[in-house]
C-alpha cells in the first residue's frame, strides 16, 4: 500500500518526503512541495559577494535549502530571510530546514512589505532576492484549504488564514457583473458571463466541487482538451481572495529599491498574467525612457534601475518537466541592480 501511494503522488508531482509527524499540529502525512527550476535558480545567484538573500515565497523551504546547501558546498557563508503569509509551510519549511536554522530567519508576512520586514530583520541591503509565485502543492493537496477543484471542502482559498475574506464571501456576496470582471481578468476566461450568471443563481455555494460542479454545467458548449474546465475560475478567484497582482507588483518594486548595486532578482511565474506583470516591471525599470509610445520627446526624466540579465524567459528543462509536471507552466526572469 505505501508503495502504491509514493507511485501516485510520484505522477501527480510532489517530491516524496514522508516524515509522519504525529505530533504536529497540522495533522496531515507530509509531502513537501517541489520546488522549480532549482539549478536555474542557483546559476542566477552571483555567490561570490552573496550575504544576504531574501526567499519571498518560502512555501515549504524547497528552494532556501537547495541555496543554503550549494553555499555550503562552496564553503560559503550565507543568510537567508525566508517570507511567507502562510502558517502551515512555515511550520513545514521549519522542520525541513531543521539543520539550517542558525542561516535562514522566517518571517510570516507578506512579501509587499519585504522592506518593512527586511528593516525590522536588522537587515540593510540584500544581494539577491527570490519569488517563487502562486500556489504551493501544498494548497492544492489539502483539501481543507478550499483551492482544489478535484477534492471537496469548504471554499477557501486563503494563503493567510487570518485574513477576513475567502472564497466563500466573494462566491457569495459579489454581483454577477464583479464575477464577470474577476474571471475574465485573472483568468481570461471566455464563457466568464456564463460563469458568473449560473453563481449568482446558484448562491449559496459553499464547496469546491459545486463551484466546480457549476462552472461545468455553465461551460456546457465549450470544448475543453487539456484543462479542467474550472482552472481558469478557480485561479482567477484565487487570485482576486489573496490581492495576487497587487502584492506582486508592490513587492517587486520594494525588493528592487532593497537590492545592492549588482544584487538580483529572480521571478519564477506561472501563468501569463502574472507573467506579464513581472515582464512589464521589469523591462520599465531597465528601460532609460519609460513615455507612451505616441510621444515624441521623452517627458519621464526615467533613469532605469535594472539590467535584464536575458530578454527571454527561462523554461524547465524536457527532464525536469518529466520528473514534475507543475513545472511545465514556469518561467523564470532575472534581473541585475544597476
Ligand atoms: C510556489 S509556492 C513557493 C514554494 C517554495 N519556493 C518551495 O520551494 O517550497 C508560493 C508560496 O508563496 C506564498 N505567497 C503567496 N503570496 C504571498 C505574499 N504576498 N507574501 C508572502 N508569501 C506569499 C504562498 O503561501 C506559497 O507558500
Amino acid at each position: 500500500m505505501p508503495c502504491v501511494l509514493l507511485f501516485c503522488l510520484g505522477n501527480c508531482f510532489y517530491k516524496l518526503n514522508f516524515v509522519g509527524f504525529k505530533n504536529s499540529s497540522l495533522n496531515i502525512m507530509r509531502v513537501y512541495h517541489r520546488p522549480v527550476m532549482v539549478q536555474e535558480v542557483i546559476k542566477s545567484i552571483n555567490f561570490e559577494s552573496l550575504e544576504v538573500i531574501v526567499d519571498c515565497t518560502l512555501g515549504s523551504g524547497g528552494h532556501s535549502k537547495a541555496i543554503l546547501e550549494y553555499a555550503k558546498s562552496i564553503g560559503k557563508k550565507i543568510k537567508i530571510l525566508a517570507i511567507d503569509l502562510d502558517y502551515e509551510g512555515i511550520e513545514i519549511a521549519e522542520k525541513r530546514l531543521n539543520d539550517n536554522l542558525n542561516s535562514i530567519v522566517i518571517k510570516q508576512g507578506n512579501f509587499s512589505n519585504i522592506s518593512k520586514i527586511v528593516k525590522e530583520s536588522g537587515i540593510n541591503k540584500v544581494e539577491a532576492v527570490l519569488f517563487d509565485l502562486g500556489v504551493s502543492s501544498l494548497h492544492l493537496e489539502k483539501a481543507v484549504r478550499g483551492f482544489s477543484f478535484r477534492q471537496d471542502s469548504t471554499l477557501d482559498m486563503r494563503f493567510d488564514k487570518n485574513q477576513i475574506n475567502s472564497a466563500t464571501n466573494v462566491i457569495n456576496e459579489e454581483s454577477e457583473e464583479k464575477l464577470k470582471n474577476i474571471i475574465r481578468e485573472f483568468g481570461e476566461e471566455p464563457k466568464a458571463n456564463a460563469i458568473a450568471r449560473s453563481i449568482v443563481r446558484n448562491r449559496p455555494i459553499i464547496s469546491t466541487l459545486k463551484l466546480a460542479d457549476i462552472i461545468v454545467r455553465a461551460k456546457k458548449s465549450y470544448k475543453h482538451k487539456t484543462k479542467h474546465p474550472a482552472t481558469q475560475t478557480f485561479q482567477a478567484i484565487r487570485m482576486y481572495v489573496n490581492n495576487e497582482l497587487n502584492n506582486i507588483s508592490l513587492g517587486i518594486k520594494e525588493a528592487i529599491n532593497l537590492l545592492k548595486k549588482s544584487g538580483k532578482i529572480i521571478i519564477i511565474s506561472y501563468h501569463s498574467i502574472e507573467d506579464r506583470l513581472v515582464k512589464k516591471i521589469l523591462f520599465e525599470e531597465s528601460r532609460d525612457c519609460i513615455c507612451p509610445i505616441n510621444i515624441l520627446e521623452c517627458v519621464c526624466d526615467h533613469s532605469p534601475t535594472l539590467k535584464l540579465s536575458f530578454r527571454k524567459v527561462l523554461k524547465p528543462s524536457l527532464e525536469e518537466i518529466r520528473l514534475n509536471r507543475r513545472s511545465r507552466s514556469a518561467k523564470l526572469r532575472v534581473a541585475e541592480k544597476i
